[in-house]
Parts: structure tokens; C-alpha cells; sequence
């Protein structure tokens, strides 16, 4: 194990629109939710009224001191769908195939990439997706800051698809949530049907992110 993962104590939460967030993200009552490389837990919180009691949420993350931080949240507010645990993803997600309807990973991608671990990781994302479900990438955009990540890490829309690409994860959209954040929604190429109305043949993209960020209108073959 990581004595110090990489990008452990940070957090993003406070930067995004979370309602605007949630929004795309879906989740009804019921859902099942993963929060990968969650920190201290803040997204599956705020995920937790989405979800409901019906629901489940797992919190995975590889920083005891964030799980830890998590569990104590929980117990205090009584949020038993939430289940945080201690994971190295890059290892395994623990979760069953086919399991969860949508999984977040917010402000970790650059970090895996980093440590080499995105394919394995992407690799457990796409097993544990149930066939309709959704990834949502979280990135910091890619311009100067503080805050966040130095450039020379920070992914664009356009590099996280790429990554994305060959573990059979197509894009839905990429939209702003946040003046530093934007969000890319992904399915499972089997069962992508773009909001145009085509299959993942021919993607739609949305042009609702900021100049430098801005897809064309026109559609383009995969
Ligand atoms: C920048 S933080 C983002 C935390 C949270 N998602 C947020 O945005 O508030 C990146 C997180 O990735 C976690 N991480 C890095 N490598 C990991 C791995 N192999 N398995 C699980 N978590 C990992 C770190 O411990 C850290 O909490």
C-alpha cells in the first residue's frame, strides 16, 4: 500500500456547482452510486439525498485518514447507504460486475495517470457499470491556476476521452460546472445512444463548456 496516495487530502467539492453537477449525474432513489478516490467523502454526502435510504453508496479511496474522516460523517448523520472503505482501485474495486448505475471519479484521473494506474482503474469502471450506467469524470480545466494541480498534469476534455476510448467508454457530453471543473459523462459503448438520437457510431457533443474547451457542433465519426 501508498503510504501517501497521490493527491490525498484534497478536496474539489467546494469548487463545483454540485447542484448542477447532481443534476447530470442522474441518480434517483434507489441508485447505486460509486464515489472513486473519494477523499473524505464529500461528493457521496451530498449524493446521499439523491440516493436515499433505498439506495447504496460505496466511498472508496486508499487514505485511511479520509475513509476514517468519512465513517465518523456518517455515523453522526445516520447516512447508513453510505459504505466507506479503505481500496486501492488501481487493485480492484470491490464491488460485484455490473453493480452500479453511476460512478464518479472527481479530480483523480490526472493522479492515476500520473502513478500509471488509469488503465487498471478504467479497466474495474468498466466491469462494474451496469450495462446503462454512467462514469462522470470530474477534471480541473486546463488552464493556469491555483488552484489545483500543476498544468503540465491537468487533463483536457479531449485527453480524458482518448483515455477513455479503448476501454469501450463513449461520450455523452462535457459541460461546465465551475469556474475551475468541468464535467465529461460517459456510457458503455454497447449501450450508447447519444441525446441526437445516434448510436456511438456518431456522437452528438454539446458545445455548453468554455472557450478553449469548445467542441464543434458538427458530429464526428469515432
Ligand atoms: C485530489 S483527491 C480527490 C478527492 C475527491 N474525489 C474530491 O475531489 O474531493 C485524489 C484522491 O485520489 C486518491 N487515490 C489516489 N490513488 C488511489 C488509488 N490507487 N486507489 C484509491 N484512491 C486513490 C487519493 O487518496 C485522494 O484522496
Amino acid at each position: 500500500m501508498k503510504d501517501h496516495p497521490t493527491g490525498a487530502g484534497a478536496s474539489t467539492f467546494d469548487l463545483v456547482d454540485a447542484g448542477k453537477l447532481f443534476q447530470a449525474l442522474g441518480l434517483r432513489a434507489g441508485s447505486t452510486f460509486l464515489d472513486l478516490a473519494c477523499g473524505r467523502g464529500e461528493y457521496a454526502l451530498e449524493a446521499a439525498d439523491y440516493v436515499t435510504a433505498e439506495g447504496i453508496i460505496y466511498a472508496l479511496d486508499l487514505w485511511d485518514q479520509g475513509i476514517e474522516t468519512l465513517k465518523s460523517e456518517v455515523r453522526a448523520r445516520g447516512l447508513e447507504q453510505i459504505r466507506p472503505k479503505v481500496a486501492d482501485i488501481s487493485k480492484r474495486i470491490p464491488l460485484e460486475d455490473h453493480a452500479a448505475n453511476v460512478c464518479l471519479i472527481a479530480s483523480a484521473l490526472h493522479d492515476l495517470l500520473r502513478d500509471g494506474d488509469h488503465d487498471a482503474v478504467l479497466q474495474e469502471i468498466a466491469r462494474v457499470l451496469k450495462p446503462t450506467g454512467r462514469l462522470a469524470v470530474v477534471e480541473f480545466k486546463k488552464m493556469a491556476g491555483p488552484p489545483g494541480p500543476p498544468m503540465v498534469v491537468r487533463l483536457s476534455p479531449e485527453e480524458v476521452e482518448k483515455l477513455l476510448r479503448p476501454h469501450h467508454l463513449v461520450l455523452m457530453r462535457t459541460m461546465d460546472i465551475g469556474q475551475h471543473h468541468y464535467l465529461s459523462l460517459f456510457q458503455l459503448e454497447d449501450n450508447a445512444e447519444s441525446e441526437c438520437g445516434h448510436n456511438s457510431q456518431v456522437r452528438c457533443r454539446e458545445s455548453s463548456v468554455t472557450p478553449g474547451y469548445r467542441y464543434s457542433a458538427e458530429q464526428r465519426r469515432a
